[in-house]
């Protein structure tokens, strides 16, 4: 069995290329028979464009982290930053055109294999770039993975819009709905329905010292970027380790493991939320309101069974509340 990286730099990319527009470094390959968490950075030049384009499958997430794209969503247009997301259902047209040199946004990718296509675009540059300019080649290319160009509608001539008119734009700021626990901040960036029902997007700020335990082998890997701060990683069969703003934490199903915070306000993204969490939140928060009698061990326990949540224990270094299974 071959041992998975669990805490992955920017110098642990598994392949590179460069094509048309840009240059990806892949992290991750999708798996499972959703393919998911394929997760890759895409590095572009001022002025360089992605067409209008729809897929007619998977969903593409880019969450901007250097500098900034003008995007068209939908028809509309807006300028995403550093710390924007913006996730592209099936069917919605984009284009792009990047704003500054050295322009960085991670591709995180479900039920589409983006990066092989990237591959497949960055043979044809090596092996046969007169093609390139050559429209029924490229439409044949496109429609072997379901994408259709609309080059021909100047979408870029669009009036800039209010960012949250832009469908699946998510500011940095921005979130559907937000849940405090102790030494916890919650945020709901994007809930299950807007990814086909397979996962739940999230991210988590946390105080300095508060330590969450899986306790038990679970059956879906995790997939954590940390975005600020930093955390002890401690996994089943491996040495501690210590992640930093901007590493990606990927640790195998079936492996219990710990994610303790090293400093005050670490945000963690978790791009691999499978369990209910939103509904348990939901539950939980109504009950902190209606009927705090009943938040004992007993009805943690009973809360994190109902909504297959994995985790066993939060603890805090100054005591104060905490729970464990
Ligand atoms: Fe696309």
């Amino acid at each position: 069995m071959n041992n998975p990286k669990i805490v992955i730099t920017k110098q642990d990319g598994i392949d590179q290329l460069v094509d048309p527009v840009g240059e990806g470094v892949l992290y991750l390959e999708p798996t499972g028979i959703h393919q998911i968490n394929e997760v890759s950075d895409f590095i572009t030049h001022k002025d360089d464009k992605v067409k209008y384009h729809i897929h007619d499958h998977g969903y593409e997430l880019f969450v901007m982290t250097k500098g900034s794209v003008e995007a068209i969503l939908g028809g509309k247009r807006c300028v995403a930053n550093v710390g924007d997301m913006m996730l592209i259902k099936p069917y919605t047209p984009h284009a792009f055109r990047y704003r500054e040199d050295g322009t960085v946004w991670q591709e995180l990718i479900q039920q589409l294999s983006l990066f092989e296509n990237e591959r497949s675009i960055a043979r044809i540059l090596i092996n046969c770039p007169d093609k390139l300019d050559d429209p029924e080649f490229m439409r044949l290319y496109q429609s072997r993975d379901g994408r259709i160009d609309y080059p021909e509608i100047p979408v870029m001539d669009t009036d800039l819009v209010n960012p949250a008119e832009l469908p699946g734009f998510m500011c940095k700021e921005d979130y559907y709905k937000q849940f405090c626990i102790p030494g916890i901040t919650c945020t709901l960036k994007y809930p299950r329905w807007e990814l086909d029902g397979i996962k739940e997007i999230w991210e988590f700020a946390a105080e300095e010292g508060v330590s969450v335990n899986w306790g038990n082998q679970y059956h879906d890997s995790e997939l954590f970027v940390v975005r600020k701060g930093s955390v002890k990683v401690e996994v089943q069969g491996f040495e501690p380790l210590t992640a930093y703003a901007e590493d990606i934490i990927h640790i195998p199903n079936y492996t219990t493991h710990r994610i303790t915070s090293l400093e005050s306000g670490t945000v963690l993204h978790d791009f691999n939320c499978r369990h209910n969490l939103f509904l348990l939140m939901e539950e939980l928060s109504i009950n902190k309101r209606e009927n705090p009698g009943i938040l004992n061990g007993d009805y943690f326990k009973d809360l994190l069974r109902r909504f297959d949540c994995p985790i066993t224990e939060i603890s805090y270094p100054a005591g104060g509340f905490s729970f464990s299974i």
